[in-house]
């Protein structure tokens, strides 16, 4: 079985105030025994990886340089991300595909370089409502992946996390009933079992778009639904606790 994971997307959100609340209400729970991992904005990387010593959380990105070091003003080296010990970066997200035009070419850059750091790249895929209704779903899911893993060696089925996310459902409230996301899924887990032989019934697929404590269950209850990426519900601290529980 793939393993569960529950991973906070905070976006540009969370200010100091806001994460030191978040973190106070976390170390009052006991939240033991599963994967639970959070992406601040970077300039909060390292005082949320300070906080893990009281709350069992892992801290990554939500995107990084596919670059080391250089002449590249305003982006955020790999390199470095590994040297403050953050565990995961969040690659070709939807929202860096649409509105800051990465294409699948510059993601498999940036997925390469993450994994020769040792971090765990999360990349996501997903289509728009009108490739959905032209019927375009898997030809789009399913090339995202393969070009995002293009010449991708992993050296085990924890090296990498994709998250299966429907553009048409992030921050909309609308979340793919578990029927829509498990079609898509079983053909993002058949693709990784033909890329991956070895290695691909155990690599976890998330689904990302308006999850919530009021539907993770009913997506965790399928087979190739192996958690959520979540945005709106992890700012909450009590709704990404119950999230959380969920999984456990
Ligand atoms: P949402 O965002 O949960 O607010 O829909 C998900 C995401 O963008 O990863």
């Amino acid at each position: 079985m793939a393993k569960s994971y529950i991973v906070g997307n905070w976006k540009m959100n969370q200010n100091r105030h806001e994460l030191n609340e978040f973190f106070g209400e976390l170390e009052k729970e006991a939240l033991e025994g599963g994967n639970f991992w959070i992406a601040p904005q970077f300039i909060h990387i390292q005082s949320c990886i300070e906080k893990t010593n009281k709350v069992p959380l892992k801290i990554g990105a939500q995107n990084c340089s596919n670059n080391d070091s250089g002449a590249f003003t305003g982006e955020v080296s790999p390199k470095s991300l590994k040297d403050l010990e953050t565990s995961f970066v969040i690659l070709g997200h939807s929202e860096r595909r649409s509105i800051f035009a990465e294409s699948d070419e510059l993601i498999n850059s940036k997925v390469q370089k993450v994994l020769e750091h040792k971090l765990t790249p999360i990349l996501c895929i997903g289509e728009t409502l009108e490739q959905r209704e032209a019927n375009q779903t898997m030809d789009v899911v399913l090339g995202q992946l393969s070009s995002g893993l293009k010449g991708i060696e992993l050296d085990s089925e924890d090296s990498i996390i994709v998250a299966y996310e429907p553009v048409w459902a992030i921050g909309t409230g609308k979340t793919a009933s578990p029927e829509q996301a498990e079609e898509v899924h079983s053909h993002i887990r058949q693709k990784l079992k033909e890329l991956y032989p070895e290695l691909g019934e155990q690599i976890s697929i998330l689904y990302g778009g308006s999850v919530k404590p009021s539907n993770i269950k009913d997506l965790l209850e399928k087979p190739n639904i192996n958690g959520g990426l979540v945005g709106g519900a992890s700012l909450k601290a009590q709704d990404f606790i119950a999230l959380c529980k969920a999984t456990i």
